[in-house]
C-alpha cells in the first residue's frame, strides 16, 4: 500500500524535491500530499506551484496564538498522512502535534548527532562550528523526532571525511549530497515497513 506523506519545509526544499523525485521513479511507494511551510517565499512551496502539489503555509502571522498547532492537525487529518518528514523545517512543533504521529515524524539532521545538535544549530551553523573545530569527519544524520531538538532515536547516520575541505561551504556541499543519498533510503524503509520498534529504538529489518 502506498503511504501517504507530509513534508514540512522552510527553505530550499532540495531533500523534498529529491525524495519526490525519487517517488516519481518509483523507488518509493508513496504519495506527497501536503507540503507545510512557514515561508511563502520558499523553494519548496514554489516547487509545489509548479508541480501542483498540494501546500499549507502555516505561520505565526495567519494563526497567532495556535500554540499547540490545532490549525494545522485540523488541516492534515483529512490527508490520512502515514509519514510526516521534516526537511530543513524552523519551526517547533507542538507535543500534541508529535503524539498525534507518533513514531511517524523522521527529520534530517546536517551533523553526526548528538554532536552540533540542538537549539543555534541549523544550516550553516553547524558546518561554522564543525569547521572552526577541525573536525576530521562530519555527515547526516536521519532521526525519529521527539519532543526537543535533534534528541530522538537515530534510525541511520552517514560519516564523510572533511579533511581536506579547505570551507564550511565545501562541507555543506558535501553533507547535502549524503543527505540526498540517505533520506529517500530512510523513507523507503518506512514506506516497506521495515523499521521496527524495540525497547524505543527504530531498528531496521532489511
Ligand atoms: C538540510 O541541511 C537539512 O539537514 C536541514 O535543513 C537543510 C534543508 O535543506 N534540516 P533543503 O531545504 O532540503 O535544501
Amino acid at each position: 500500500m502506498k503511504k501517504n506523506i507530509a513534508v514540512f519545509a522552510s527553505g530550499t526544499g532540495s531533500n523534498f524535491i529529491n525524495i519526490n523525485n525519487e517517488i516519481k521513479k518509483n523507488k518509493i511507494n508513496a504519495k506527497i500530499c501536503l507540503l507545510i511551510s512557514n515561508n511563502s517565499n520558499s523553494g519548496a512551496v514554489k516547487f509545489c506551484i509548479n508541480n501542483k502539489i498540494d501546500f499549507f503555509i502555516y505561520n505565526d502571522k495567519k494563526f497567532p496564538n495556535d500554540i499547540n498547532n490545532q490549525k494545522l492537525i485540523d488541516k492534515i487529518i483529512p490527508y490520512e498522512i502515514d509519514l510526516v518528514l521534516l526537511a530543513g523545517y524552523m519551526k517547533r512543533i507542538s507535543k500534541n502535534f508529535i503524539d498525534l504521529f507518533d513514531k511517524k515524524i523522521m527529520n534530517i539532521h546536517p551533523s553526526l548527532l548528538p554532536l552540533y545538535g540542538g537549539k543555534g544549530f541549523y544550516g550553516m551553523n553547524v558546518h561554522n562550528a564543525v569547521f572552526s573545530n577541525k573536525e576530521t569527519q562530519t555527515g547526516a544524520t536521519i532521526h525519529f523526532v521527539d519532543y526537543n531538538y535533534d534528541t530522538g532515536p537515530i534510525l541511520m547516520q552517514k560519516k564523510i571525511n572533511i579533511k581536506k575541505d579547505k570551507s564550511p561551504a565545501q562541507i555543506a556541499k558535501k553533507v547535502l549530497k549524503i543527505e540526498h543519498e540517505i533520506y529517500p533510503k530512510a523513507v523507503n524503509f518506512f514506506c516497506e515497513n521495515k523499521i521496527l520498534w524495540e525497547d524505543n529504538k527504530p531498528i531496521i529489518k532489511e
